[in-house]
């Protein structure tokens, strides 16, 4: 199983929908993919269920925001109980994959700042230590148990923030995936954005070493790199403008960026969420997205190990 957070603090970049339409061309290509959608904007969640699906069947008991929830994330509720197989998703699949998807719940909003007070509720040095461990650690611990053995990659749609969620799902992940777009504003925090996981990796790695904590194991995400999405193509070119901000990223930042990008490309995916089926899915392969998306695919399924069969 690869865990794959997908994250960056700006939102409306394509987080989303590279979520989405990524894991669902793995599962089209035979894979077991579980998607968790950690944003209490619940646009992943409402990609594959409909609002009536929600409401009635799912919203009360069978959310993320119920399992981190209470005095430890977990305690309550077992996150395997929460995988749900969206049914016309998986019909358009006609394969042997799978797409599997954990909810969100717009209660979420409220649960950072509830982590954050459990977090700063011990006093004692060694007792706070153990508390940033098991809080920071506990979507990472969540899916250590069997029952995710049978999922070749996890992908996490993270919300537009550094948050305490956001953090369990980078601790959680062996991988780091960070859509942008190739502008000014997208491009300018991305130093930032990796400098803070290497922060929050750091200080989780110095307090397992601190504690020797048998619950804990050092962590070490790597970045898989920058994405551009919704770029603008001219005579099969990234068009000028846009290209110097893709290019000064590939020159001047820490963070590699990716070969693939996607076009912007309005047409499928201003509908995207309405038909419960990523817009990948169902459009022509001989599209120039579609292209796209595939390249992309390969990128980060050969950057994972993971085999198009999904025999990994
Ligand atoms: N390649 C694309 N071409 C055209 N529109 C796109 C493309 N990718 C995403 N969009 C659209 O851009 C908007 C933002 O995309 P998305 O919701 O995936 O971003 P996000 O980073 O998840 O946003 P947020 O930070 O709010 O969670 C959506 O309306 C989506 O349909
Ligand atoms: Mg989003």
């Amino acid at each position: 199983m690869r865990t794959v957070a997908v994250m960056n603090y700006k939102g409306g970049v394509g987080k989303t929908t590279l979520t989405a339409n990524l894991g669902a061309i793995a599962a089209r290509r035979g894979m077991r993919v579980l998607l968790i959608d950690l944003d209490p904007q619940t646009n992943l969640t409402f990609s594959f269920f409909s609002i009536d699906e929600w409401q009635d069947a799912i919203k009360d008991s069978c959310t993320i925001k119920q399992w981190y929830e209470g005095d430890m994330p977990g305690r309550d509720i077992s996150l395997s109980d929460l995988t749900l197989t969206p049914e016309r998703v998986n019909r358009a699949l006609r394969g042997t994959g799978r797409l599997d998807v954990i909810s969100s719940h717009l209660g979420l909003i409220d649960i950072d700042l509830q982590l954050a007070a459990l977090l700063g509720g011990n006093t004692t040095l060694g007792g706070a230590q153990r508390k940033f461990l098991d809080l920071h650690g506990c979507l990472r611990r969540a899916l250590e148990d069997d029952h995710f053995d049978q999922y070749d990659l996890v992908l996490i749609d993270c919300a537009p923030n550094f948050g305490l969620v956001t953090k369990t799902a980078i601790v959680a992940s062996q991988h780091i995936l960070v859509p942008a777009k190739a502008d000014y504003l997208s491009t300018l925090g991305l130093d930032y954005l990796v400098g803070n996981c290497a922060m929050l990796v750091d200080q989780f790695n110095e307090f397992v070493n601190h504690r020797g904590l048998d619950a804990h194991r050092p962590i070490d995400p790597a970045i898989l790199g920058v994405v551009f999405t919704m770029v603008q193509i001219y005579s099969q070119q990234v068009i000028g403008a846009q290209q110097t901000y893709v290019e000064e990223v590939e020159v001047n930042s820490q963070v590699s960026v990716l070969k693939s990008k996607i076009r912007n490309s309005p047409r499928h995916f201003s509908g995207a969420g309405e038909s419960g089926i990523p817009a990948m899915l169902g459009a022509r392969d001989e599209d120039d997205v579609v292209k796209e998306f595939a390249a992309l695919a390969d990128e980060v399924f050969g950057a994972l190990a993971l085999s198009p069969a999904g025999e990994s």
